[in-house]
């Protein structure tokens, strides 16, 4: 029996040991994912995909290759805005690569990605065609009146502040509330969405629309892979600028069984501690470069270190912060750091028309709690603007609009927001996009609304001025923006704000 300690230690070393559970690649080749933007048309890996696919679609129902029945495995089993979203979607992604590998007969087929930050259309080889001439065709009512993925969805500057995530679940969403176990019924119940989830993953899909835009429907289309695959690169960019995944034991210990098949249809079953690194996994990304710190292990001196493991711990044991009118809460650590929590209930509902104001206050000044110099970077980091202190906005218990596209634009401390105010506007903080909702069949994890993480400390910094770090309450303001005119179909209404100052 492998000691499991030893095994997380010694990282993808140890992966062959674990046997049946972990195809590894038999030719131990590695193959390469590239962009699809700049492939012809008749480009090899493009070529292969739609063999692969096209026999997906013709295969029986009774193999598990079988196109709806692989997409199923997506409406069944994926996880949303919780910490297993992007090692699930790893796994999902790597499972159809593997499978195109065997059907294409090209056995180092590499999934191409579609990089929508530097190519905002739509890739055209699964635009072009029909539903007949083309296996990577889908109708997408996002796509046939010409795509162009907004700069608040996709954009370097949003990227930037992703790629910033101080840890994991600042990055790749958060632990479901409450989790203490590593049993299979938390792999779906909901943590809260952080912008790389909520934005631009959401965005894109909602953007492209039709079977994409809906949780059970989604990786029916084609494309879903290419997205996802651009996921899985940017996370994977992440560690390599020096940031470790989870060392959480129910993040590394969980294990996704009965969920996947592998090239040859026959059931796959993997850890996430398995899924750490591409390496381990038999791929790499062309735009690969630098050192890989999936496994990094941070030093316990550092306190910000200290306050995010504090602080993720108190969302395992569930711990509410007190409500309304309760001021301030804080939160003492062993080092003698501190962590601020205060939050507000809300009742209003936020129309396109009508933006909602939430105060949350905080007893004295944000300024005075935050402490001299906060907001500027950490002068260890220059080269990943890490903040010095940290300011979040948890919206909990969102009522998703009628309407998904809806974007709900977040503001914070803004003086006059109206429908008219620009994103420019430095009170600006995110914008949240919606992936499921009513008609998802995504079982019981949107139950009560769902609740995302949106990171102020950008926004403050650049709002560091006397007005809004002396006041002694914070306004997070909310604005829906959706091109659908019908009254109140991008109605909004979180239950209640948490602020958390670390
Ligand atoms: Cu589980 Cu982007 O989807």
């Amino acid at each position: 029996m492998l000691d499991r300690r030893a095994f997380l230690t010694a990282g993808g070393a140890s992966l062959a040991m674990l046997g049946r559970d972990t195809p590894v690649r038999a030719q131990g080749a590695t193959v390469r994912r590239r962009s699809i933007r700049g492939m012809s048309m008749n480009d090899p890996d493009l070529a292969a995909m739609r063999r692969a696919v096209a026999r997906m679609k013709a295969l029986p129902q009774s193999d598990p290759r079988n196109w709806l029945r692989f997409a199923d495995i997506h409406r069944n089993f994926c996880p949303h805005a919780n910490w297993y979203f992007l090692p699930w979607h790893r796994a999902y992604i790597l499972a159809f690569e593997r499978i195109c590998q065997e059907l294409s007969g090209k056995p180092d087929f590499a999934l191409p990605y579609w990089n929508w930050t530097a190519d905002r259309q739509f890739p055209a080889a699964f635009a072009a065609g029909d539903r007949n001439s083309n296996p990577l065709f889908h109708p997408r009512p996002g796509v046939v009146s010409g795509l162009r993925l907004p700069d608040d969805m996709v954009g370097p500057a949003v990227m930037s502040q992703i790629m910033s995530s101080p840890d994991f679940e600042a990055f790749g969403s958060t632990r479901p509330a409450g989790q203490n176990s590593t049993a299979a019924s938390w792999q779906r119940r909901p943590g809260a969405a952080t912008a790389f989830e909520f934005n631009p993953h959401n965005g894109v899909h909602q953007a492209i629309g039709g079977n994409m835009a809906v949780i059970a429907l989604s990786s029916r289309d084609p494309i879903f892979f290419l997205h996802h695959c651009n996921v899985d690169r940017i996370w994977t960019a992440w560690n390599r600028r020096g940031n470790a995944n989870s060392p959480e034991p129910m993040w590394r210990d969980f294990a996704f069984s009965g969920n996947f098949v592998d090239g040859a249809g026959s059931p796959w079953n993997v850890g996430v501690g398995q899924l750490n690194s591409p390496a381990a996994l038999g791929y790499r990304y062309d735009d690969d470069e630098g050192p890989f710190a999936a496994d990094l292990v941070r030093a316990d001196s550092d306190l910000m270190t200290e306050k995010l493991h504090a602080y993720r711990r108190m969302e395992s044991r569930a711990l509410n912060v007190p409500g309304h009118g309760a001021g301030l809460h804080r939160i003492e650590l062993p080092s003698g750091g501190a962590i601020y929590a205060a939050a507000a209930e809300n009742e209003q509902v936020a129309s396109r028309d009508r933006p909602i104001g939430i105060s949350v206050p905080l007893g004295r000044p944000l300024g005075e709690i935050l402490g001299p110099y906060a907001l500027a970077f950490r002068p260890d980091r220059p080269d990943v603007k890490k903040y010095r202190r940290y300011v979040w906005a948890a919206l909990r218990g969102i009522e998703p609009p009628l309407d998904a596209t809806t974007r709900l634009r977040v503001f914070v401390n803004c003086h006059e927001l109206s429908p008219r105010t620009r994103l420019s506007d430095p009170s600006y903080a995110n914008s949240v996009s919606f992936f499921g909702g009513a008609h998802a069949g995504h079982g019981e994890a949107v139950a009560g609304g769902s609740s995302v993480y949106v990171d102020l400390t950008h926004t403050l910094a650049r709002l560091d001025h006397p007005r809004s770090l002396r006041a002694d309450r914070l306004t997070v303001q909310l604005l829906p923006s959706c091109s659908n005119s019908d009254a109140n179909v991008s109605n909004v209404r979180p239950r209640r704000v948490e602020l958390v100052i670390l």
